[in-house]
């Protein structure tokens, strides 16, 4: 296959003069497109539109009596907690359902670990510095809440099975001040990665210098496949019960791309330890969760089939998506190869590797012809990606033909962006 460096100087001059014009003309299309932000699409949440009309006058009881219209409550209602359990590998009675973004959850344990300690702390986190392992590239609101607290962050090489284990055990083995790891276990946001067995079971089993040490496992792509196959993974909870270690595992999850993005359900699953002291400290800050909410997803999803034909449902729309965005990238970036491009079998991002240095450069362009694209670095711990490589590229919510337009304006974006490196470095 040809690369860049193989071609001669004429050659190189030619192709940058074609993939200019070839810009020039995208640009002059005047197009405004958005690949920035893995949204679900419009008709995605219409799959749930029915959600709308639910529970229904008269229909606010849970099938304990509970009438979902009162306060209380505070784990969530205990069926939707048993139609989410599998989800996320644990028991029903280990999950608390509460509130629509599990991201607040994952901020929210943090804050009350830097201001009380948790379960297993001597002292509130927030007495000594606090570092966290970020695997990279990974999901910039994970780095944004670290970055809020000053919470200092440590990047990690994440492969295809899972962060480099090595690294992480040698970190965590020996730095009593490094309290957390951030892990999105399947079709990972940007790379699809998925942890294999083995990484979580050393995940689990490894010795931490930090007694209250603890593996945020944020599985928010648990059901959100792009083939036939349901990949699944082991269960991180299962794995620190038998490891030992209980209490390491924070699981969570929600429905933000299963059913309404801004008005789903986030759920934590955690060991009874830490179930009850995060109940003990939520507790403080609301009298229940919304339970009319928790009610009608039930409703909406009895069971684990229902979820399972509402996610095949989910593929259908997205699934072209991703094979528009291969195909245009195989066609445009392959020969001569001046990237490279993960192709996930579930979740909602292509990660997007441009020779070093060419990423922000790529962005940029793409900018000026009127694509909006993640900016470049923001998988990265401070917006950093340390070689300039990384453009996350989310087609989701663009129509199929937004979406094969933008593929093609970024293919061409980065396209100039390593023509024009490989001339200056020749300095032609
Ligand atoms: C890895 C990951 N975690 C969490 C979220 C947000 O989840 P929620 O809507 O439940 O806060 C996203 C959204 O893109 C995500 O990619």
């Amino acid at each position: 296959m040809t690369q860049l460096a193989d071609l001669s100087d004429s050659e190189l001059k030619a192709y940058h003069r074609r993939v200019s014009e070839a810009y020039q003309a995208f640009s002059g299309r005047g197009l405004s497109l958005n690949m920035a932000r893995g949204k679900p699409a419009p008709e995605q949440l219409d799959l749930s539109e029915s959600l709308l009309e639910k529970p229904g006058v008269g229909n606010h009881q849970a099938s304990d009596g509970t009438d979902c219209r009162n306060y209380g409550g505070l784990q969530g209602l205990a069926e939707l907690r048993s139609v989410f359990a599998p989800m996320l590998g644990a028991k029903p009675e280990q999950v608390i359902a509460s509130g629509n973004a599990s991201l607040s959850l994952m901020h929210d344990y943090i804050v009350f670990s830097l201001l009380k300690g948790n379960p297993d702390s001597d002292r509130p986190w927030g007495d000594a510095p606090v570092k966290f392992l970020c695997p990279v590239p990974g999901y910039d609101r994970h780095f944004a809440i670290c970055e809020e607290f000053g919470i200092e962050m440590v990047n990690v090489a994440l492969h295809k099975d899972g962060p480099d284990m090595d690294q992480v055990e040698a970190l965590v083995r020996d730095d009593p001040s490094v309290k957390g790891i951030w892990c999105v276990p399947k079709y990972s946001n940007p790379t699809g990665a998925v942890y294999s067995d083995e990484v979580v079971r050393r995940m689990a089993a490894m010795p931490a210098a930090a007694r209250d040490f603890r593996v945020f496992w944020d599985n928010a792509y648990a059901v959100h496949h792009l083939t036939e196959e349901r990949v699944e993974i082991a269960s991180l909870l299962e794995a620190c019960e038998q490891a030992g270690n209980p209490n390491r595992a924070l699981v969570f999850g929600s429905t933000s791309k299963i059913t309404f993005a801004g008005a789903g359900i986030a759920l934590f699953a955690g060991s009874a330890a830490n179930v009850e002291w995060f109940q003990a400290r939520m507790g403080k800050r609301t009298i229940g969760p919304d339970k009319v909410n928790q009610l009608r997803h039930v409703q909406l999803l009895p069971d684990e089939r229902a979820l399972h034909q509402l996610m095949d449902a989910h593929r259908q729309i997205l699934a072209p998506k991703f094979r528009a965005v291969e195909s245009t990238f195989d066609g445009l970036l392959s020969d001569p190869r001046v990237a490279h491009w993960t192709k996930p079998r579930g979740g909602y991002f292509v990660n997007l590797e441009t020779p070093p240095g060419c990423a922000q450069r790529a962005v940029n362009l793409a900018k000026e012809a009127g694509l909006t694209m993640t900016p470049a670095g923001a998988a990265f711990p401070y917006g950093k990606d340390p070689e300039d490589v990384h453009i996350r590229v989310a087609p989701s919510f663009p129509s199929l033909q937004e979406v094969e337009q933008a593929a093609e304006g970024i293919a061409l974006c980065v396209q100039l962006a390593a023509a024009e490196q490989a001339i200056s470095e020749r300095g032609l």
